[in-house]
């Protein structure tokens, strides 16, 4: 009893330590912090900010870096665009860069090309100076998204990159630097949850729900839950950030007391937006097949109509003939006939969520959020997609009656809720 009462408390302590950690805004070591190349003019106006999450998804083929079709094609692009500047030589010394005052990077240094990642290398390309950091500092990179189409781009980075001598493609587990700002933070915020290896195995993880779903995620594995795309596709960086940002509520549990919203991942809104990029880059390379996507499809969630009556009765129909109830129960209390028998890919049994209490729901409780949920349906978990069965409006419906059903319960707890 006492041992088992000593141990409780231990893995309350160590729980609530990686939580605090958690919390805690990064620092990343110095000589790794972003902009800091900036402290060495000789290597001109290097700023590996990451990229922002409009780009973040963008990543190249790896097939391109080594195709010599699109080295050639590149090389003609380089030549009549880029070397005026960026010299024939790619060393930054073309007679326009010679006379800037913010230099071209001298393109021969592998060091500095290896932390470029393909994403930022991209961004670059498209926006040039046009964007900050490299705005303010007077950049005269030009942008050349509205001249070169997306597989011209790819082309010329394609030539750009051999004049750094690296021959296989540029990604990050041939240039491990390039993500070594996220892999610190990563070691200090989210190895006890998601382990050393990413495989969800850290030595926290089991403790916040005992044999129990959920875990923390396994990112080796390419089931997430919380997406704005398709069954079966992998999320986009923005959804990761939006996990990272929110947290991850969940139904409670010793873990969880005295927690914001009883969250089982704690929010990292506190982290500087940067930070949140780069240790997303790094989870990312946990995943290969982040890098073989072509192209992302994104689930369109449209302006929420008005609620009505006939909403809610035609949700209250809906919930019963797509058997929302055998799961989450009549008055969605989450006790359905099936609940008791779900379990999650992991093979652990998982709650059917109690959809009388939506400020708890971890993928969001607006109408919005409530639609994603339906119609992405959440990847290793009995939640299904709805996305090929229900109208959109059919959709609407169930997310009014899903919200209405916590005001039954209302009077009584819903002010100790909010
Ligand atoms: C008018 C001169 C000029 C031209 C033309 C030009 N660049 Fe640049 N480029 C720069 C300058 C100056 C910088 C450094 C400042 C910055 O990063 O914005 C730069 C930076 C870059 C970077 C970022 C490197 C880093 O380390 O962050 C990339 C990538 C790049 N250029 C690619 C190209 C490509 C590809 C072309 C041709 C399609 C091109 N540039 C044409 C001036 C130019
Ligand atoms: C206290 C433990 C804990 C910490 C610390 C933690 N996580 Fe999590 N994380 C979880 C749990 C548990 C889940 C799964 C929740 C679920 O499945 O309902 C999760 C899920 C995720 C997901 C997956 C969302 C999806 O769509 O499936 C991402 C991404 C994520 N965490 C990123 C991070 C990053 C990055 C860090 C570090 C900055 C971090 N987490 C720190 C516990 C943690
Ligand atoms: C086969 C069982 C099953 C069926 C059928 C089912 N659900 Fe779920 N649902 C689940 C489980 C399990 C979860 C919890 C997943 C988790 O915690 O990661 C869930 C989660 C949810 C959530 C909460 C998501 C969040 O953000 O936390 C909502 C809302 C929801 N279901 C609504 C519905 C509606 C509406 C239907 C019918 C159209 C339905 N479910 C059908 C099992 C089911």
């Amino acid at each position: 009893m006492t041992a088992m009462r000593a141990k409780t408390l231990t893995v309350a302590a160590t729980a609530l330590l990686a939580l605090i950690v958690g919390l805690w805004a990064f620092r990343p070591p110095a000589s790794r912090a972003n902009g800091d190349k900036d402290h060495d003019k000789e290597k001109g106006g290097h700023a590996h900010v990451p990229a922002p999450l409009e780009y973040a998804d963008i990543h190249v083929p790896l097939s391109v870096w080594t195709d010599h079709a699109m080295i050639a094609r590149g090389k003609g692009i380089y030549t009549t665009r880029c070397a005026v500047c960026h010299g024939d030589q790619g060393d930054g010394k073309g007679p326009a860069g010679m006379a800037l005052p913010l230099k071209p990077p001298d393109f021969r240094d592998e060091d500095g090309v290896a932390e470029m990642r393909d994403n930022y290398w991209f961004w670059r390309v498209s926006e040039g100076g046009q964007v900050e950091p490299f705005k303010g500092k007077g950049s005269a990179m030009p942008p050349w998204k509205g001249e070169l189409s997306v597989e011209d781009r790819w082309a010329v980075m394609a030539y750009q990159h051999t004049y750094s001598g690296h021959n296989g493609p540029h990604v990050p587990w041939e240039h491990p630097g390039s993500i070594a700002v996220g892999r610190d933070i990563y070691a200090m915020a989210c190895v006890p949850c998601h382990g050393v290896v990413g495989k969800g195995d850290g030595s926290v993880g089991p403790m916040l729900a005992p044999r129990r779903a959920p875990q923390p995620r396994d990112f080796t594995n390419s089931e997430f839950k919380f997406r704005s795309t398709p069954s079966g596709q992998l999320p986009t960086t923005a959804d990761l950030f939006r996990t990272l940002t929110e947290g991850v509520r969940s139904e409670g549990g010793p873990m969880t007391i005295g927690l914001r919203g009883h969250r089982i991942m704690p929010s990292f809104q506190h982290m500087p937006v940067a930070q949140r990029l780069e240790v997303l880059e790094y989870v990312k390379s946990f995943n290969r097949t982040f890098w073989d996507r072509q192209e992302i499809k994104v689930v369109t969630v449209p302006t929420p109509p008005a609620m009505t009556p006939d909403r809610l009765a035609g949700g209250k129909k809906l919930y019963a003939d797509a058997e929302c109830l055998a799961c989450h129960g009549e008055r969605g209390r989450g006790d359905g006939p099936s609940a008791p028998t779900l379990k999650d890919n992991r093979g652990l049994p998982i709650a059917a969520t109690n959809l009388t209490r939506p400020e708890r729901f971890k993928n969001g409780a607006r109408p919005e959020d409530i639609y994603r949920t339906l119609v992405t349906g959440l990847a290793g978990t009995p939640m299904p997609s709805y996305a090929d069965s229900l109208e959109p409006d059919q959709v609407w419906d169930l997310v009014y009656y899903v919200l209405s059903l916590s005001q039954d319960q209302g009077r009584t707890a819903g002010t100790a809720a909010r």
